[in-house]
């Protein structure tokens, strides 16, 4: 047997629970992944409240978390071709296994070899936030001369959007609160305060910067219709918190790839320093409940992580 944290029913927090839970065995193509370390994000307290019934499918107790690093214990068949027992890998959590757990299980081909030079904890965050961010900055094709607004800029996806797109040349806004002021202009954003009136601290900082020509947003609700307002084209904006509603005021969502290819890319960013994850806080297995406490606050700064063990 082995421990790990999750949920008992859908809910909040008062539905998690320390669990024990049996060594699960690798189907084809998987890999049994001794945990080091899992991300928390948003989804996994959104998985469990049962707002996504529909799209996940949830088999009660449930282990809570969609992505780890750690060692390969064990393969199942045709995993062999790229992974040996032994191997440090990172990758996104195979469906119906989760991340806070001494154990899990990984598709392969949503795995990737961790690079010696980063460590288990940073490589843990990298298939939801850092992933997700490579995906939106490709969407939209960040240049030079782009003036991209971060809305969230501060959060997991936040920070990492703000480095590639600030890499890719372009001009970064990112909007965030009085707390995360530092974390915005130490990842190449200038810093915008977040709340009422926003949007005008933005037009004025565009006067000087160029006109918006890329949102990405992080928060969603009526933080994005305001940004909207500020945008030089709809085309180019961007949700992954509230992805209907950019639809609605003519943008759109981001596709998610979360390939090996993918991590594969995240991870040589990394190594090159071009990204570098803010781990901000980290909490032990058995205290995986306030880490995920922090995140559903919607105010963690950068990227919470649980370790194992
Ligand atoms: N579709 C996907 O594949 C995918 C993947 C990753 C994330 N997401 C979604 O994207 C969103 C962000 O994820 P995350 O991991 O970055 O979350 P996070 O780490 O919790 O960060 C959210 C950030 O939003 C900021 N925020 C909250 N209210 C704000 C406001 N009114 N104005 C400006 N900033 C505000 C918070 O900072 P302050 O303290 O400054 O308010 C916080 O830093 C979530 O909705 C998540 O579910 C989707």
């Amino acid at each position: 047997m082995a421990r790990a944290y999750g949920f008992v029913d859908y809910g909040g927090p008062e539905t998690q629970r320390l669990l024990e839970t049996a060594v699960p065995a690798p189907g084809p193509g998987q890999l049994l992944v001794a945990v080091q370390a899992a991300g928390v994000n948003p989804a996994d307290w959104k998985v469990r409240s049962g707002a996504r019934r529909n799209s996940v499918t949830v088999h009660f107790p449930a282990v809570l978390g969609r992505e780890v690093a750690g060692v390969v214990e064990s393969l199942g068949s045709g995993a062999d071709d790229d992974f040996a027992v032994g191997d440090a890998v990172f990758g996104a959590t195979a469906e119906g296994f989760g991340g806070y757990a001494e154990y899990t299980l990984v598709d392969a081909r949503a795995a990737a070899h961790k690079p010696e030079t980063v460590s288990f904890e940073v490589a843990a965050t990298l298939p939801v936030a850092a992933g997700t961010a490579f995906d939106i900055v490709e969407h939209l094709e960040i240049v030079d001369a782009d003036t991209v607004l971060v809305l969230g800029a501060g959060g997991g996806v936040g920070s990492a959007v703000t480095q590639l797109a600030h890499a890719a040349g372009a001009a970064v806004l990112g909007v965030a609160s009085a707390g995360k002021r530092h974390l915005v202009e130490s990842t190449g954003g200038l810093w915008i305060e977040a709340g009422a009136g926003f949007e005008n601290r933005v037009a004025a900082l565009a006067e000087r910067c160029g006109p918006v020509t890329a949102v990405v947003d992080l928060v969603g609700g009526d933080v994005l219709d305001r940004a909207v307002t500020v945008a030089r084209a709809p085309e180019r904006v961007v949700s992954v918190a509230d992805p209907v509603r950019a639809q609605a005021l003519g943008g759109s969502g981001v596709t998610r790839r979360r390939t090996r290819e993918v991590f594969r890319q995240v991870a040589a960013l990394v190594e090159r320093g071009v990204l570098t994850p803010r781990v901000e806080r980290t909490f032990p297995l058995s205290d995986a409940g306030r880490a995920l406490e922090l995140v559903e606050s919607g105010h963690a700064g950068g990227k919470v992580v649980v370790t194992v063990p």
